[in-house]
């Protein structure tokens, strides 16, 4: 091959065809894309080209060796390419990535390293264990209210309690203050789905400003959502700011404001940022993981038995503590089958800096790379069977046979995710606490398939009635 061969894919016309499938079906039109071409496939989607990239080998390309050829979002020559998802069939990117602002999600380069180095501390080992006593707190608490026979959607309970374990743990925000905000969240939820919904008859093209076709109405109760978020952002550093607190993830970002400190200062604005992108994506990611592990278990009997065999051999009925989390070895297995089967992040996007050559192609400068958890994590090149629930592939003997970067549910390289060493110590402390408690009996009438918003959700409510363990 030579290096300046464009990768296979199809035509202008097939393309077309493809964005409407996509409309419709995202991952089941990405999966084809792959069977047909390969590794790695060339469309057009309105103005971009793209380029899915699927192997282990290219995600560790784009994601560690060559990650400086790359901005996520905007940056070095590009525009700010939040819209692109949208053509993709991806639901709800723009209204999440407008509401994160420059929070290290979506910031890029010296911004971005100089936050997260801010942030870091909060992530690190000795921080992580101080969590687990308000997470346990807030899962007993979920537990005790359950009754025996009630029937609840379990996402949006699990919505309630990871939200809650997010706000507590970093920001120290709690009890009324904590509903006040899930109630904000939740009202900037449903206004921003309703205008995004709205505004799709009328968008001729969905790259172009969404906002420019709301109803006048939709689109002033969404910005009142807004406003009232950061309302409570900014009252929320205020408080802080005056008055001591805990060592949280707040008191970092504060502590660049202190009098004496070297550094430049976050401005406030730079901090409600950074604080709305870790409660989204530290909350959205883990509600749908465990959500998806709830289905997963009460539909796999076998499984939820050998599980609650652990608790007992582990826990013996005790509360777990930071220590026990890496004794739960079968738990652990569970969750990442879960994030195999169904990764909160499901898709990734980059943007090309300048012309790249790798696997003997080149993508020009401006280029869309598109990597997906789903597509690989389903692959049978990588996993046997791999639609089925087998957290056996987990196991000492059989993990080392998956390929490094052929399961990367939290990214790798320089931008993967900065929560996973929380988002380990939370799931295994939900589901280990909340099975010791309760057993969840699968109602809906239907087998929920999946929905691929901005994370990968269910596409109809998951119902499950409660029973006692
Ligand atoms: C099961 C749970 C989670 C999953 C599957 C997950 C997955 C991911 C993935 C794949 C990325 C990289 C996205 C990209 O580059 O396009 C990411 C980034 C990020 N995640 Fe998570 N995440 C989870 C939990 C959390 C938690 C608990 C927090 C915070 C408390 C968090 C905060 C972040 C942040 C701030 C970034 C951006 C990092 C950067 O660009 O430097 N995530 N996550």
């Amino acid at each position: 091959l030579k290096a300046s061969a464009s990768p296979p894919g199809p035509s202008f016309q097939e393309s077309q065809a493809l964005l409407r499938e996509m409309k419709k079906d995202p991952i089941l039109a990405l999966t084809k894309l792959y069977r047909t071409y390969g590794e790695v496939s060339h469309f057009r989607a309105l103005e971009n080209e793209v380029y899915f990239m699927n192997s282990p080998d290219f995600v560790k390309q784009v994601s560690v060796v060559n990650h400086h050829d790359f901005v996520k979002n905007q940056g070095s020559g590009i525009e700010n390419s939040s819209g692109i998802y949208e053509s993709l069939g991806v639901k709800g990117n723009r209204i999440f990535e407008e509401l994160v602002g420059d929070g290290i999600l979506m910031s890029e380069d010296g911004l971005h390293d100089w936050h997260r180095r801010v942030m870091q501390p909060a992530f690190n080992r000795d921080s992580i264990a101080t969590y687990a006593q308000s997470m346990t707190d807030l899962i007993a608490k979920w537990c005790d209210r359950r009754a025996d026979g009630e029937t609840i959607s379990v996402r949006k309970e699990m919505q309630g309690l990871t939200l809650r374990i997010v706000l507590k743990s970093l920001f120290s925000v709690e009890g009324a203050e904590a509903d006040e905000f899930a109630a904000d969240l939740a009202e900037f939820g449903r206004t921003g789905e309703a205008s995004h919904q709205s505004a799709e008859p009328g968008a001729s093209d969905p790259v172009l400003g969404l906002r420019g076709v709301l109803p006048f109405s939709d689109k002033k109760k969404y910005e009142k959502a807004v406003e009232k978020l950061d309302r409570f952002v900014y009252r929320m550093i205020d408080r802080r700011r005056q008055g001591g607190g805990r060592t949280d993830l707040m008191s970092y970002l504060l502590r660049k404001q202190a009098p004496g400190e070297t550094e430049k200062a976050l401005a406030d604005k730079e901090i409600r940022d950074e604080v709305l992108t870790i409660v989204l994506a530290g909350h959205e990611t883990v509600t749908n993981a465990l959500t998806w592990t709830w289905y997963l278990l009460s539909t796999h009997p076998g499984v939820d038995a050998k599980l609650r065999s652990e608790l007992g051999v582990v826990l013996g009925g005790r509360v777990p503590s930071f220590q026990d989390v890496s004794r739960l070895t079968y738990t652990s297995m569970v969750f990442n089958e879960a994030l195999r089967l169904y990764p909160p992040v499901w898709l990734e996007r980059r943007r090309a800096i300048r012309d790249i050559s790798f696997g003997g192609y080149t993508i020009p400068f401006g280029s869309v790379v598109l990597i997906s958890q789903y597509v690989m994590h389903h692959d049978p090149a990588y996993y046997a069977n791999p639609e089925e629930f087998d957290p056996e592939r987990w196991s000492a003997e059989r993990r080392g046979g998956i390929p490094t970067f052929a399961f990367f549910p939290f990214g790798v390289g320089p931008r993967a995710c900065i929560g996973e060493p929380f988002a380990r110590l939370e799931a295994p402390l939900v589901i280990s606490m909340v099975a010791q408690r309760w057993r969840m009996e699968f109602v809906s009438e239907k087998k929920p398939e999946v929905e691929p918003h901005v994370t990968l959700q269910p596409s109809t409510p998951i119902l499950m009635r409660m029973r006692p363990s």
